[in-house]
């Protein structure tokens, strides 16, 4: 198959089957670190009970699975898309994600719902190829309920070799963090030391988060945190401190991966209100560190609009 990135821009992926049930919304949950009285998210018959809102970001990999699935033969067995290069699945960097939350989702599928997934955006540098891909999760009728963006970050990729880059759609686009005022909120929460064993059971089996090996031959010393878990962490801390902890309070939540996550690492979420609009949706930009280390482990932004 020849490399032609501008043929593959545009690209609409085979439609992948979805569903879930009430127990993978609780699994979910306590996989970005729910807590007891966290009752509307870990408890089926509290009367608020609903899908933590950034619950979709798990159906691409968990597909219509209930058992677990073999991360590495997933991976080999991935559609190939035309004109993109094969790139080395051991160098494939979670680099962004975004959720825009479109209508409240069931508590349980049931019918035959899907993501449709399309190509958008393609950027080649000198370390490698980022590829952004649209998702939308949509019911039997075809009706949206979420879009999210997530791009991947090909290491070592090659496929120009020239700067190249085209986008045809965009995700929500964050605003920067302002580093000269002091946040209005900080929420600070500890990772457990199983957090990475819990938050797989969503469906994310890859051995990294597990199994000590590929992470110290990574460089990372040890098995790492799941980051959409560390983006589940901050999507809580974010929406208790400014939106109630009302879950159709989050209308779009996006973040940038920029180091690692050990499980028992602390976790400091920083949060900032950017603007507020006449009919109260609110904007917020945020942070969150590894608290020990001080080092940013992830950059983002949510809109909102508490009831
Ligand atoms: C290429 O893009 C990646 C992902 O955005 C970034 O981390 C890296 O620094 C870039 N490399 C160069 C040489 O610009
Ligand atoms: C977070 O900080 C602590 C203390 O410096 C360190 O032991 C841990 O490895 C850090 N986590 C990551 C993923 O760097």
């Amino acid at each position: 198959m020849s490399v032609d990135l501008s043929k593959a821009i545009g690209y609409q992926l085979q439609d992948q089957p979805v569903a879930w049930t009430k127990k993978d919304l609780l699994l979910y949950a306590v996989g970005i670190g729910a807590k007891k009285d966290d009752l509307p998210f870990v408890y089926e018959l509290d009367k608020s009970f609903a899908a933590f809102p950034t619950f979709p970001v798990v159906l691409n990999l968990k597909g219509q699975s209930t058992d677990v699935t073999d991360f590495n033969k997933l991976v080999q067995d991935s559609e190939p898309v035309p004109g993109l290069p094969k790139f080395d699945p051991r160098r494939i960097v979670h680099g962004s994600q975004s959720i825009e939350s479109l209508k409240p989702l069931p508590t349980e599928s049931g019918g035959d719902w899907k993501l449709k997934r399309r190509i958008i955006g393609i950027h080649e540098n000198k370390s490698g190829v980022i590829v952004e891909v649209e998702t939308l999760l949509v019911d039997g009728n075809g009706v949206p309920y979420s879009r999210m963006v997530s791009a991947t970050f090909n290491v070592g990729g090659k496929a120009t070799g020239q700067k190249f880059s085209r986008v045809i759609a965009v995700a929500p686009s964050p605003q920067a963090v302002p580093n000269e005022r002091t946040p209005d909120h900080v929420v600070t929460e500890a990772t457990s030391e199983e957090q990475a064993i819990i938050y797989r059971l969503s469906g994310d089996f890859n051995p990294l988060h597990i199994d000590p090996r590929p992470g110290q031959k990574a460089g990372f010393g040890g098995a790492i945190l799941h980051g959409l878990s560390t983006f589940g962490f901050a999507a809580r801390a974010v929406l208790k401190a400014v939106g109630n902890n009302d879950p159709t309070a989050l209308l779009a939540f996006g973040a940038r991966f920029t180091s690692p996550v050990k499980p028992g690492d602390s976790l400091e979420t920083s949060t900032w209100r950017m603007s507020e609009s006449v009919d109260g949706v609110i904007e917020v930009a945020f942070l969150t560190k590894n608290l020990t280390s001080g080092k940013v482990s992830m950059i983002g932004d949510e809109v909102m609009r508490p009831s």
